[in-house]
């Protein structure tokens, strides 16, 4: 039995937060954001700034708290591909940027200076758009692959429509770019039958892990993925870069992508040489040595409590939150209710509500966090709610009405699940969404709807520097410091 799952469910900073509420009291807060950032795990924190003792330049090698930090960026570098599923013989893990989009930047970027005969990239219709524009803009050709199911109910990739497209677009096809799981829906794409098909048209296969990593396990090697693309701030670990993960013998043969300091060996007024290292060669610049370190700790703690069975509890959890959101009479849940694999990534609407609305409304009188709107996939928010849109009724409407009306509906909200969120979580959820549901008419006046389908309190209007102040905060640091 592994004890530390249940004690590492709590050692989340910001799990205690108490925000001020509209009918005055005050409320710990329920954080069902997580597909946009996690919080941080406090152990990996802690773990991080006890390094921080030695911090030094990689770029410098003879004195001993560099030796440490080039050692402790060794481990960063080993546990993050042991964290993946990839054997470290035939992959490499880079860290870029500050986040996925980065890494996937630079996969598109230099996929396409490898191979520009091959013009066409296949890109499925359930993309955030950080895994859609970057081959837009690096390539000839991108052509979306249909999904499985249709209207409010899409499921995976479609592998027949994939198939069709390989086949379609023959000796074309450079790279086939997939989520591995879906940021809206929480549905995941069956990633060993899609590498399979992308690999028999010998076309590579770029999986997007950014809400996959803190989920499911992803295993690299058994799936036979090519480049894998991932973000720190969403494995509990804010600060941290963007990190791609990938074949070795593919990243040595995609031309660099930034040049500079630390992926040169040699340098004239008249040329250079690339660095002899890899992974040396991929990052140029200064590293982002102290997020790359916390998020290497986030990732051997998940790994020591266990990946799959953080998995398979997370798959429980939202099987009895869906049966439970049921209890709202007018919930539309979005994505394939019979996906047989899908993680803790819920989007919904509550009937003629706009999404703004009921996300203010939890925020202000029920301290629950949620996003709201297309979350950076509108082309896949679209496809499901073009039924509703078809549906709605606009006669007798003036232009303003018909602009709110079709604000309120252009978007979705969306709660989230992180290693911290618990049922009592999602039973307070579905009684705000009822309360919400009920209580609707008391609320509406109560806000103002601007044309972009955001809604403000009329009169709840905490300065957040009343709840927290950086410069105050650092004050008191200088003062104390100062008074020692
Ligand atoms: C599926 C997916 N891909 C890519 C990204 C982009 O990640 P980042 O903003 O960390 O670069 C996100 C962010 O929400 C995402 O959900």
């Amino acid at each position: 039995m592994n004890d530390l799952l249940p004690k590492l469910r709590r050692a989340f900073i910001g799990l205690d937060n108490r925000y001020p509420l509209a009918d005055g009291s005050s409320r710990q807060r329920i954080y069902l954001d997580s597909s946009a950032s996690t919080l941080m795990m406090k152990p990996a924190y802690e773990a991080a700034r006890h390094y921080l003792r030695h911090y030094a330049n990689t770029h410098t090698s003879v004195h001993t708290s560099a030796r440490i930090t080039a050692q402790t960026m060794t481990w960063a570098s080993e546990t993050t591909l042991a964290f993946v599923g990839a054997e470290p013989q035939h992959y490499l893990a880079t860290f870029l940027g500050s986040g996925a989009t980065a890494a996937i930047n630079r996969a598109a970027a230099g996929l396409a200076a490898l191979r520009p005969e091959r013009d066409v990239v296949l890109v499925s219709s359930m993309e955030h758009h950080s895994n859609d524009l970057p081959h837009r803009h690096h390539n000839n050709t991108v052509a979306h692959i249909p999904l499985r199911g249709a209207g409010a109910h899409p499921g995976t990739v479609d592998l027949d429509a994939l198939e069709a497209l390989l086949e379609q677009h023959q000796g074309r096809v450079n790279y086939v770019a997939i989520t591995g799981v879906s940021n809206v829906t929480g549905i995941i794409n069956p990633l060993k039958a899609i590498a399979d098909l992308v690999h028999q048209h010998d076309a590579y296969l770029l999986v997007d892990g950014a809400q996959m990593s803190a989920h499911a396990p992803a295993r690299l090697s058994a799936n036979n993925i090519d480049l894998y693309a991932f973000s720190g701030h969403k494995v509990y670990a804010p600060g941290s870069p963007g990190v791609l993960v990938g074949k070795r013998e593919l990243i040595a043969a995609m031309p660099p992508h930034e040049v500079g300091g630390g992926m040169v060996g040699a340098v004239s007024k008249w040329g250079y040489d690339l660095a002899a290292q890899l992974d040396e060669r991929e990052q140029a610049g200064t590293p982002n040595i102290v997020g790359t370190i916390t998020l290497a700790c986030a990732l051997k703690a998940l790994q020591r409590a266990d990946m799959e069975t953080i998995f398979t509890q997370e798959k429980a959890l939202l099987r009895w939150s869906l049966e439970q959101l049921h209890q709202c009479d007018t919930i539309t849940l979005y994505g394939d209710a019979n996906a047989s694999e899908r993680v803790g990534s819920i989007a919904f609407n509550l009937g003629d509500i706009g999404h703004g609305l009921v996300a203010a409304i939890l925020n202000d009188y029920h301290a629950i966090a949620v996003r709201n709107e297309c979350f950076c996939a509108h082309p896949y928010v679209q496809e499901m709610l073009s039924d509703e849109f078809a549906r709605l009724n606009i006669d007798g409407l003036d232009n303003q009405q018909i602009n709110r009306l079709f604000q309120d509906r252009r978007g979705m909200v969306r709660a989230s699940f992180g290693l911290y969120t618990r049922r009592e979580d999602i039973t307070a959820l579905v009684a705000a969404l009822k309360d919400i549901e009920t209580n609707i008419d008391h609320y509406r006046p109560l806000y103002q709807g601007d044309a972009d389908g955001h809604y403000r309190h009329r009169h709840f209007k905490p300065a957040t520097t009343d709840i927290f102040d950086i410069e105050q905060t650092l004050n008191a640091q200088l003062d104390a410091l100062c008074n020692r």
